[in-house]
């Protein structure tokens, strides 16, 4: 992948743990956050698990107008407000990836519901309030921080939708730069509904048997599924 992989909210546990696991596969990564120097702590403390990682940290405006590919890692509460604040440092033609889930517990309820939003799901609500040119890509959604900051290979499929397919492909073969991990064309943007919504069903699963579970989708032709 060419150029840094700018990933806000990257000092909590999803962000950093994709920080890390992209760091590990020798990607450039900028880790945003709203306070630079907590960014460039997160980066410090990837930088002492691989040596060579190419890791730096910086507010999170400042982190998108250096990157061509941008992570969304923010709690769904902070997702508009945070669009609208980086809109202008958004350079023309990157894409954005998407993980946010739009769990109720976010503003106070449960982690095993979502709630309900006017475009149809967090993805969809950042197509909005991207400037014109720039991509959005759901995916990542199903991938457990708790196994993005563990050693092992991981078990699961992502599913990455997209209304531009050149820009799926390549948040594709990043997905597949993590061990373990199948990547998936899941088809429309539309279609983060669906997989935003797995995400409750998951910590439900993780809550009553005490685990850390993601999704695996069989019955494809190889073809289907993107691995490094
Ligand atoms: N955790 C998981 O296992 C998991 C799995 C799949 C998907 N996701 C999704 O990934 C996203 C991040 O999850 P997480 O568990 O890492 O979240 P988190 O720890 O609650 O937050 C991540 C970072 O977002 C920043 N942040 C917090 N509130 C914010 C606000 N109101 N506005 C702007 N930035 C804010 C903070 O960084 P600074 O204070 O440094 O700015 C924080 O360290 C969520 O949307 C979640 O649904 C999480």
């Amino acid at each position: 992948m060419s150029g840094p992989i700018a990933v806000l909210g990257g000092t909590g546990p999803e962000g950093f743990g994709l920080a890390l696991r992209w760091a590990q596969s020798g990607e450039t990564v900028i880790i945003g956050s709203r306070d630079a120097l907590r960014a460039q702590a997160a980066a410090a403390k990837i930088r002492q698990k691989i040596t060579d990682a190419k890791v730096s940290g910086e507010e999170n405006s400042a982190a998108c107008a250096l990157s061509g590919i941008i992570v969304l890692t923010i709690p769904f509460e902070g997702h508009a407000a945070l669009l609208k604040q980086i809109k202008s440092a958004i350079p023309p033609g990157s894409i954005v990836i998407d993980t946010t889930v739009p769990l109720a517990a976010s503003v106070g309820g449960r982690a095993t519901r979502t709630l309900g939003v006017w475009q149809g799901s967090a993805a969809e609500e950042t197509a909005e309030l991207v400037p014109p040119g720039v991509s959005v890509v759901a995916a990542f959604h199903n991938v457990s921080s708790a196994l993005l900051n563990a050693d092992a290979p991981i078990e699961c499929d992502v599913i990455v939708c997209s209304d531009d397919h050149a820009a799926s492909e390549k948040v594709q073969a990043l997905a597949a730069k993590i061990p373990g991990i199948r990547a998936l064309d899941g088809g429309k943007l539309e279609n983060a509904r669906i997989v935003e919504q797995i995400t409750a069903l998951l910590i439900g699963l993780n809550i009553r048997h005490k685990g850390h579970s993601g999704i695996r989708i069989t019955g494809l032709p190889a073809a289907a599924y993107h691995t490094d």
